[in-house]
């Protein structure tokens, strides 16, 4: 074998002299894979773990398959559906004949930079020396489950000529088919060294084409999707807002193998950073046809030094994927978040009556005692008081002031919130309250006391996101400041039962005084610390609900809603926009977190607003006094409604019917596991003449074998339904041929419970 590797040798080396470049790449190609034939040959008697050997990283649909080779590189050699035979996912790189692989790193599974890598790099560094380059190698790895459903596997690779390890993290939900990847970055050299960036994934997977469906918006306009295939070249996905960092662009994605998946078919992965902050995905097509996906933090300006022997571990990337349309991928995510992620994912919500609307900052002790009493009137579980309520030097009367002096306005309500937790008790109702404590007015007391805790640029002018600042959340100063405005509220009203957390600023000129002259790590940092004090918060508070609001859904991600039990996908609560703006966040977050609020905004009677509302959590932002008898007493039975439905809406299985995007008609639907109660809504979406829904909606899901009756909820007072409730239908006629809900332009929404007939 030697000699005929030296033959190889020799005519390369033959071939460099001739400076022919390109023949002598191809060269060294020839003799790699000849040297592995050989190697092949000869070793065919060697251990079962000889190189290269497999690490399978299985769900119970999925497999990603990782090769580790004999030079110790860790490649992906498979993405996609399990295979039957494990032993063959060895097999699955001679299948493939695509265009030379150069570097033989392409499909690497944590790139490096600096070394062979021709492509993006997961992971760059600065070592102490300033050496830029880094090659990582397998060490050991280990497979550690976590009960029957969850197991977590961890390859350990180190550079051979730095002290520089990473530890890739695999954890797998088996059922739900996701995985959470992040990495743990450690060294032990003398010095720091300095991450320049730090990937938590990097996955690679090969079809004959991608389809990308990102999304993009703006305040009031969140989760626009586009979907496109990808040409060669990178796409990028990322913020570098700091805070409220979605409000341009989430970090959510979905990419389709081959053709575009539709809801019931096709190949799709889902991927989402969990991370608060500044993230970048990249979405590499290569000079193979293949592709690479790298997520994580954003490394915009913010190269990280990193003390010896300290672990760098990086946030989640999660994913996960189907062969079975988007449908199929958003039940197994949903169903992940409400059994793994979600605070209190599967325990229950309060409806709620909001004043922020009804009110703005104009009201006092009275007026909301008032509305203490319309909550109760309407039926729902809690009172929440939004912005106003504070300040007093500056008193918050519009919003450009007091943010930070998390005082009760002595005018406004002088008994304190003590007063208002009690009387909300005598109404037989719960009370909650909004708060922005990550944020400064320039008109505060705490930016007059505390100047060193905002974030600004010394000597420069400042810049204002909605009047306000940031405050410097990588100083433990703030994080307990921001802890004790939190843990105030509790103390004054012991009963506080809910809180909506707002964050309406973007960071301009990110500089923190706190980190002097390690400015590169407050991105990280702040997040870091943001995390610190809602863990804290959590450890003293455990299960109390909160809102994630940011101004609308600027914010939203899987890290933070480890927090919080719900959040606000968008200030635009016209109910015709909220269709949209809900459907699409369905795909990543289960129903029961979506806050949606009854509000004024549209044009819609207040039948369809409060129908779409109650596709999720459902709230209401109206002045009760103002609505007619017969919409209060709709209102009421459509609370009563939904408390007998809300389980199968918050715990159940959604289905999406009919697309809004593709026709006249929005359809979703919510169904138990048990496959025996449901509901569908129904929504006319386009209102010219003579639209409606002509064609039966296919429902989805169901027992083909079962019996099911549908019945029309939610009817305004003094409307009948034309749905004949004392129909039976096999489970098979519904999901084939379908139903009719006879939605049309006098009846543009129309609420169905499903039963199955006994
Ligand atoms: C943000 C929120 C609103 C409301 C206002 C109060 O815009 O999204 O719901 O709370 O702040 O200022």
């Amino acid at each position: 074998m030697s000699t005929v590797i030296r033959i190889f040798h020799i005519t390369y080396s033959v071939l460099k002299i001739l400076k022919n470049d390109f023949f002598a790449m191809k060269f060294i190609h020839l003799k790699r894979n000849a040297s592995l034939l050989l190697i092949g040959f000869c070793s065919h008697a060697v251990a079962q773990d000889a190189r290269p050997f497999t690490i399978p990283v299985e769900s119970n649909n999925n497999a990603m398959v990782l090769q580790v080779d004999e030079k110790g590189q860790l490649s992906t050699i498979y993405f996609g559906k399990k295979l039957t035979h494990a032993a063959e996912y060895k097999l699955v790189p001679a299948a493939y004949k695509q265009t030379d692989d150069y570097s033989g790193v392409s499909n690497a599974a944590y790139s490096t930079a600096g070394t062979k890598n021709l492509f993006e790099p997961a992971i760059a560094v600065t070592h102490t020396d300033g050496n830029n380059s880094l090659d990582l190698r397998y060490v050991s790895h280990k497979v550690t489950p976590q009960g029957d459903d969850v197991s977590e596997t961890t390859i350990l690779l180190k550079d051979p000529v730095y002290a520089f390890e990473v530890t890739l993290h695999y954890k797998v939900y088996k059922a739900s088919d996701v995985i959470e990847q992040w990495s743990v970055i450690r060294h032990q050299e003398k010095g720091n060294v300095t991450l320049q960036k730090f990937a938590s994934a990097n996955l690679y997977l090969k079809a004959s084409r991608y389809w990308l469906k990102q999304y993009h918006g703006d305040w009031a306009k969140e989760m626009q999707p586009e979907e496109a295939p990808l040409t060669h070249g990178i796409k990028t996905l990322d913020t570098k807002l700091g805070t409220r960092a979605n409000l341009f662009q989430p970090s959510v994605f979905m990419v389709s193998l081959d053709q575009r998946a539709t809801e019931d078919e096709g190949s799709v992965l889902y991927g989402a950073m969990e991370w608060s902050g500044n993230f970048r995905i990249d979405l590499e097509l290569d000079n193979l046809d293949n592709l690479r996906i790298i997520a994580g933090i954003n490394n915009y300006a913010s190269p990280y030094s990193l003390k010896t022997n300290t672990a760098f571990e990086t946030p989640p990337f999660l994913y996960t994927f189907s062969t079975q349309g988007k449908g199929d991928a958003s039940r197994k995510l949903q169903s992940w978040a409400r059994n793994y992620k979600l605070l209190d994912g599967k325990g229950e919500r309060l409806t709620l009556l909001n004043n922020w609307e009804a009110t703005y900052f104009n009201f006092d002790e009275s007026r909301l005692k008032g509305l203490l009493k319309d909550t109760k009137d309407l039926g729902v579980d809690l009172f929440l008081l939004d912005d106003g309520w504070f300040g007093n030097k500056y008193p918050r009367n519009a919003d450009n002031a007091a943010l930070g002096d998390w005082q009760e306005n002595r005018k406004k309500l002088p008994n304190g919130i003590a007063a208002l937790d009690s009387s909300a008790q005598q109404n037989g109702v719960k009370f909650g309250i909004w708060i922005e404590p990550e944020m400064v007015s320039p008109k505060s007391e705490l930016y007059e006391k505390h100047p060193d805790w905002v974030l600004k640029q010394p000597g420069r002018e400042e810049h204002y996101f909605r009047h306000q600042l940031v405050l410097d959340l990588s100083n433990p100063q703030v994080q307990d400041f921001v802890f004790h405005v939190v843990d105030s509220l509790f103390i004054k009203a012991p009963k506080l039962s809910y809180i909506k957390w707002d964050c309406n600023a973007v960071i301009y000129n990110a500089w923190s005084s706190f980190q002097k002259q390690q400015q590169s790590q407050f991105y990280v940092e702040y997040v870091r610390g943001l995390y610190k004090v809602l863990a804290r918060i959590r450890a003293k508070y455990p299960l109390v609900p909160m809102m994630l609001c940011s101004g609308g859904g600027g914010r939203v991600d899987y890290n933070a809603l480890q927090y919080f039990t719900e959040y606000w996908p968008s200030d635009n609560t016209d109910p015709l926009e909220r269709i949209y703006i809900q459907w699409e966040n369905s795909y990543f977050y289960p129903a029961i977190a979506s806050a949606n609020h009854v509000t004024d905004w549209g044009k819609q009677p207040i039948k369809f607003r409060v129908d779409v509302a109650m596709m999720g959590k459902l709230g209401f932002d109206i002045v009760v006094k103002d609505l007619k008898e017969a919409e209060r007493k709709f209102c009421q039975e459509a609370i009563g409604n939904y408390n007998t439905w809300k389980d199968v809406i918050w715990h159940g299985n959604q289905y999406r019917l009919a697309n809004p995007e593709e026709g006249s008609i929005a359809a979703i639907m919510y169904l138990d596991e048990k496959k025996s109660k449901g509901v569908v809504f129904n929504y006319l979406v386009k209102s010219r003449y003579d639209e409606g829904s002509k064609l039966p909606i296919r429902l989805k899901g169901l027992d083909a074998a079962k019996q099911y009756r549908l019945k029309e909820i939610n009817l305004y007072p003094g409307t009948a339904s034309p749905v004949p409730s004392e129909q039976v239908y096999s489970g098979e006629f519904l999901m084939r041929v379908g139903f009719n809900p006879q939605v049309n332009t006098t009846r543009t929404s129309v609420v169905l419970e499903i039963n199955e007939a006994i």
